[in-house]
């Protein structure tokens, strides 16, 4: 039987690699890598400067696959991420299929932790589901954008007692700061909507490409850096051409 080995490899630093993930690399005969294309180069680089600094089984290779890109959502978000979804499976299923040997063991090399506003393990799942290729699962946890957003802020998520709520930027736009979450942290946000949040007494903990010798971080009341945030992210963006940004929303103490 085939092994896969889901392996979160942190948001960004390659220091964010726990003992646990290197083990897992090293057991791996294939390392899948994916190419989301030329803007999002850095983080296929990324997968590859970790593989150069910590594989040293040398029986293993490296296979880099294309990644389709998602159609705007349209008709509905849910139908769109099916297609594209159903797409990807296509493409996994092909690689355990054509790379792996019957008893061989693949790697998919994930962003942060797999867990975490990442489809890698409902995508397997899929794969699985068709019925064309079996394999036993293995998961390996890594840090996410949240934790390295809390590090870099040198915060807690949480106010004591009270729960942490993780959301994207598109349900804030939809729904607003959401009410008894305490803590809102905000991902997946293209559009700085803490924009559209009415209460500019709320305090943010901004970070961009954490964890990175990019990072850029910046807290206060959204008020007053709000517009400060959001010029920030044009420029980074504009200059290095992607960027990846997550925050953290409250009420001030
Ligand atoms: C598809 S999700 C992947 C999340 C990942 N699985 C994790 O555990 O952090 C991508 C989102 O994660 C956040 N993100 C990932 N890496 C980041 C980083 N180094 N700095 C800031 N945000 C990051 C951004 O909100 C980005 O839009």
């Amino acid at each position: 039987m085939r092994t896969l080995l889901v392996i979160g490899i942190g948001a960004g630093n390659p220091d964010h690699m726990t003992v646990q993930a290197i083990d897992g690399l090293n057991r791996a005969d294939v390392l899948f890598i994916p190419d989301k294309g030329a803007k999002k180069n850095d983080l296929a680089e990324l997968r590859r400067q970790i593989c150069d600094r910590f594989v040293t089984n040398p029986n293993s290779h490296r296979v880099e696959f294309d990644v389709p890109v998602r159609a705007e959502p349209a008709p509905s978000y849910r139908s769109t991420v099916d297609d594209w979804h159903e797409a990807i499976a296509e493409i996994y299923e092909g690689l355990i299929r054509d790379e792996l040997v019957e008893d061989g063991c693949g790697a998919f090399l994930i962003w942060g932790d797999p867990s975490l506003y990442d489809s890698a393990l409902r995508i397997l799942e899929r794969v699985r589901l068709r019925g064309n290729v079996a394999f036993e699962l293995e998961v390996i946890p890594g840090i996410t954008a949240v934790q390295a957003l809390a590090a870099s802020h040198k915060m807690a998520l949480n106010r004591i007692g009270d729960p942490v709520l993780i959301t994207t930027g598109r349900r804030l736009t939809e729904e607003g700061m959401p009410q008894n979450a305490g803590s809102a942290v905000v991902m997946l946000d293209g559009k700085c909507a803490f924009n559209t949040i009415a209460d500019k007494d709320l305090v943010i903990h901004w970070g961009a490409y954490l964890g990175t010798p990019d990072e850029i971080i910046i807290s206060g009341r959204l008020g007053d850096v709000g517009a400060e945030i959001e010029r920030t992210r044009e420029e980074a963006r504009k200059k290095k051409g992607w960027i990846m940004d997550t925050y953290l929303l409250r009420k001030r103490e």
